[in-house]
């Protein structure tokens, strides 16, 4: 009879050298597999005499049982083991600080936007939004820019049909709120404008902000109060304004309003290129024609009007020399301003 302890210490030692799936599979081929080690004693029953086969075959058999229980018993050690180093691969340690991602920040210009609403905000105006394609007679006539006005002309305006165009500035807004509302009026209309002018303090869009008020003996003393507490809180307690008496059409009278240069305090510096006072917006009371073409009694109401633009305060706040950063979408440039 046949020994096959021989073959039973080798299944045993090579099992016991399985250390993953790959091997196991590896085992199963040599061993049990069609053409395994343990198939393979079935083709030596030719050789055993015929008295023999019966008890051959059995003591086969039996090795393959028992071969196959000992595989058994290591393929759920294998697969066990496995889970296990995939469990310790894939686990998570929830105590390690998170990846840091950088906080976005506001644009620069919608920082000082809405900084801007909430100085106007705080002195009672209401904010009102108007569209950006205008026609003629709210972006011009209306206002009493009469049809030869140079701002008419092709090389600034954005012109859409004859009549259609971008609005050059926000103050078609006091037009359409005076063609809405009975005064009391006093609101502020912040928006894009367009005009078609790009160098380094120009481009071709940007922002402002107007502010119309319209009541029962508004003077330009009233503008100048309402301006001097923008500006201080804009730019510091200490900032004094200063009106110029200018030309606009909408207003008479019309002035510059100038800031005391917050730089230097008024003593001259590059910033106020000398003079002390840097130029920040344009305003005046409102024309009596144009309140008249708003059926407005200029007789019963007055009222004052001023246009700041957004991104020269911005430009003057924070010591921006060039009207093009703020479009370039430079992240180092953007990161820089916090609320
Ligand atoms: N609309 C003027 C501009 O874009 C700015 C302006 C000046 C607005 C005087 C006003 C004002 O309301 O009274 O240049």
């Amino acid at each position: 009879m046949k020994d096959f302890s021989e073959i039973k210490e080798q299944v045993k030692s090579k099992l016991s050298e399985v250390a993953d799936g790959v091997q196991l599979s590896e085992f199963w081929q040599k061993y049990l597999g069609k053409t395994g080690v343990i198939s393979g004693l079935m083709k030596e029953m030719k050789s055993v005499p015929p008295e023999e086969k019966p008890t051959f075959g059995k003591a086969v058999n039996e090795v393959r049982e028992w071969a196959q229980n000992l595989y058994n018993e290591k393929q759920s050690e294998i697969k066990e083991y496995e889970l296990k180093k995939r469990y310790e691969r894939e686990a998570v340690d929830v105590t390690m600080p998170a990846l840091k991602r950088a906080p976005a920040n506001l644009h620069p210009i919608s920082l000082i936007t809405q900084q801007m609403i909430s100085v106007f905000a705080g002195m009672g105006f209401e904010v009102l939004e108007y569209p950006e394609i205008e026609d003629d007679d709210h972006n011009f006539t209306r206002l009493n820019v009469l049809k030869d006005h140079p701002s008419r002309d092709m090389q600034d305006t954005f012109w859409l049909t004859e009549d259609l165009l971008l609005r050059t500035h926000t103050s078609p807004g006091q037009i359409r709120t005076m063609d809405a509302e009975k005064p009391p009026i006093k609101v502020l209309v912040p928006g894009k404008v367009f005009r078609s002018d790009s160098d380094a303090t120009h481009s071709p869009m940007f922002m402002q902000m107007e502010g119309l008020v319209v009541d029962k003996g508004i003077t330009l003393c009233d503008l100048q109060g309402m301006l001097d507490q923008f500006v201080r809180q804009m730019f510091g307690g200490g900032t004094k304004t200063r009106l110029r008496p200018s030309y606009f059409p909408f207003t008479e009278p019309s002035v510059e309003v100038d800031v005391s240069c917050f730089e230097c305090g008024g003593k001259g510096c590059s910033l106020c290129k000398g003079t002390g006072w840097i130029e920040v917006l344009g305003g005046g009371v409102v024309n009596k024609k144009v309140l008249e073409n708003c059926n407005i009694d200029p007789e019963v109401y007055s009222g004052l009007a001023f246009g700041i633009g957004v991104e020269r305060i911005t430009m003057l706040k924070y010591g921006i020399p060039n009207m093009g950063m703020f479009f370039a979408n430079d992240l180092d440039f953007l990161a820089q301003f916090k609320a």
